[in-house]
Order: C-alpha cells, then structure tokens, then sequence
C-alpha cells in the first residue's frame, strides 16, 4: 500500500512556529509528528509514503528522519501549492497502479488506517473518506450518508447542527483511499480543492465513508498543538512516546533539582535542566537541552528544543519556540514565540486574539 500524505500548507494559524519549519514537523510530545504519523502508517501495512509538499521542503527532509523498517519515503515538491487535489495529482500521477491512502498531513490519530482500506475493497469503491465523530459540527466538514456507507452530501462549517440528526457527527477526518482514475478527475492548471470540487461529483458515483472511532485531533492552532502534546504524553492516545495520566517521562539525561516539582503528566527532553523550586506540569513538554530557572511555572505549555526561560518565570497555555528565551519574572500566557525570539525581564504576552 502506498501513502501520499499532504504536507504542502503553510500552516498560517500556527506562525511564527510554522514560519521556519513546517507543521508537520514540529514535535508532538519531544518527537516529530510526522515520524509518529510514519509509525502509524508502517502499523498499517503501508510500504511507501510520498510527501506532497512545497513550503520549506529541505526543512521537512530533515524533520523525517529515518523512516520505520520496511517503509519507504519520497518527498515530491511542488513549485506553487495546487490545493488538497492538485498536490495529490502532482504526487501520486505515474506513482500508483491502485487504491492508494491519502492523508492531510497535519491529523494526529491512532484510528487503524487498514480498516479503512478494507472497507473501500469490501464496497468496491472509488474513494473513501473517513470520517471522526464530533459534539460541535461548526469547525468541520460534515459528511452525511445513508445506512450502507453511501455520501449523500456535505455539509461544509455548519452555522449550527440543524437539519443534520442526533449527535454526534461525522466529519471528514482528513484520511481518503483513492482509485487511480480519481486522479483524473483533478484539473491540472490550477489550485483544486478534494473536498470542495472533487469529492462532489463522486457523490452516487462509488463515493463512501468510513466511521472509525480513535482519537483525533488536527494540529493546526496554538490550543490544538498545546492539547496534541497533553494528550501524547498523558496518553489519550497510543503512541511510542509511552504517555499516561500519570507519565513522568524524564530523560536520563536530564537534569531535574531534587526541590523541582513535576506535576504529571509531563516530558522532559535530553539534557534539559529544570532548577530548584520550579514546577513543571501537568502537560508540559519541555524540550532537549532547554533550562528552565529557579521558581518559574511551565504548565500547559511546551518548550522546543534549546528553549530557556529563566528564573520565577510563567509559561502557561503557551509554546516557546526553539532557542527563544524569555527573562526574568516575565509572563506568558497563550502566545506563542518563534525560533530564537527573546522577550526581556518582567514582561508579560498575552496573545489571547491567536486564531482558534
Ligand atoms: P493554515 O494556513 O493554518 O490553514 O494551515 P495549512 O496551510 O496547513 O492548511 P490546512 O490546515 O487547510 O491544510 C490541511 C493539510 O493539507 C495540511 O497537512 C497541509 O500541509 C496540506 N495542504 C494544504 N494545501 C496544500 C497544497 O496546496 N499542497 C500540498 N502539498 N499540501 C497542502
């Protein structure tokens, strides 16, 4: 089986983290999202994964790595974005002789991709979209279908849950197989949206869902980033991070004062120092070799990697980017800081007008 997973965006609602580095790769519990994705998928029987991206494309290389035993990577890169179709056409056209996955590449799960797989061969369709269950429809794609799995329309960011049946509701999770001759449904010349222009003209035309019910969450603003990281180490999901509510995931290399106070569930990177009287927790995530100082507070907060905030400082509802420093005394509270910024002493961010 093989994989075009889509990491083309350029995730504007997550700047300035997104703005030297992709979504995609930005650590989910210390560790690349995507190498967690490549876990998933390799779980799944997928044998090639193909990166369909175009913003920072050297960056996303990097932040790859080694890709599971038996799982093969290509990264396709595009010269301007062609949307969520278009960049699945350019990735796939001349790759793929059958159905194949396709993934937003910015959803972090642990739902069984195969099952959706089987359930396009057992239907004989021509694609199949998964769907995820929500209590608030407003933010998402709702996807209706009759009793035997058949889309029979889309409901794009309902103003409200009128008209669309009891709770909770399904919505397109972001996870396709495709046939082949999809793909030449897609104009080549210009930007083409999967959901928006594609998946409408297979509605009667072999167009199915697939309900499955794990977890599942998209990364793409401050608070959902913040509550991906919660939740991978204090294990909402199943992942090889080994999160639980009561995780105290610390580096052996790490150094932790014996007057620091960690608040499970939290995760401690290599060589990180927290020093005495700080608290750490419940959810942070610090970073390899970040330092936090005497008596500040990181809860619900992550610091990537080289992060340093010094002492009877507060981080909270926040992520200090890697390298970037905040001083003395200095507060911050739903904001975010990008690579190498530094705020001073007794400051105090306060981003709370950050997209949601
Ligand atoms: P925002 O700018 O914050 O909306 O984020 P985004 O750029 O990631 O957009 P969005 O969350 O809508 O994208 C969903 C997924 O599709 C992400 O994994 C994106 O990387 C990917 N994506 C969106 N547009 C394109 C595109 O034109 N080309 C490619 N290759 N991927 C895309």
């Amino acid at each position: 089986m093989i994989a075009v997973v889509l990491v083309g965006g350029e995730g504007t609602r997550l700047r300035p983290l997104t703005l030297d580095e992709p979504k995609p790769v930005l650590p989910i519990g210390g560790v690349p999202f995507l190498s967690l994705l490549l876990d998933r998928l390799a779980a799944a029987g997928v044998t090639r994964v193909i990166f369909s991206c175009g913003y920072l494309p050297e960056r996303l290389r990097v932040g790859i790595g080694t890709p599971p035993p038996g799982v093969e990577v290509e990264v396709v890169v595009e010269d301007e974005p062609l949307g969520t179709a278009g960049a699945i056409r350019f990735a796939a056209a001349g790759r793929v002789d059958g159905p194949f996955l396709a993934l937003n590449g910015d959803v972090l799960g642990d739902a069984d991709f195969g099952a959706l797989v089987r359930a396009h061969a057992a239907a004989g369709a021509t694609a199949s979209i998964g769907l995820t269950p929500v209590d608030d429809p407003t933010r998402f794609g709702v996807v209706v279908c009759d009793q035997d799995g058949n889309v029979e329309r889309f409901v794009e960011k309902p103003p409200n849950a009128d008209g669309l049946g009891p709770a909770p509701w399904w919505v397109n999770a972001g996870a396709y197989v495709l046939d082949p001759s999809v793909l030449d449904l897609v104009p080549a010349d210009r930007m083409v949206s999967i959901e928006r222009e594609v998946f409408p003209l297979l509605v009667g035309n072999g167009l199915i869902a697939c309900q499955a019910e794990g977890y599942w969450r998209d990364i793409g603003t401050l608070e959902s980033y913040l509550a991906a990281n919660a939740d991978a180490i204090g294990g909402q999901l199943h992942t090889r991070l080994g999160g639980s509510p009561t995780a105290l995931l610390v580096d052996p290399t790490a150094t932790v004062a014996a007057a620091a106070q960690l608040i499970a569930p939290v995760s401690i990177g290599a060589g990180a120092e927290i020093a005495e009287g700080a608290t750490i927790g419940p959810d942070a995530v610090i970073g390899a070799a970040s330092r936090v100082g005497a008596n500040s507070v990181v809860r619900n907060a992550v610091l990537l990697d080289g992060a340093e905030v010094a002492a009877e400082a507060t981080i909270e509802r926040s992520v200090v980017g890697r390298g970037a420093t905040v001083g003395e005394r200095s507060s911050l509270l739903d904001s975010a800081l990008g690579t190498g910024e530094i705020v001073g002493s007794d400051q105090a961010l306060n981003d709370e007008r950050r997209p949601h």
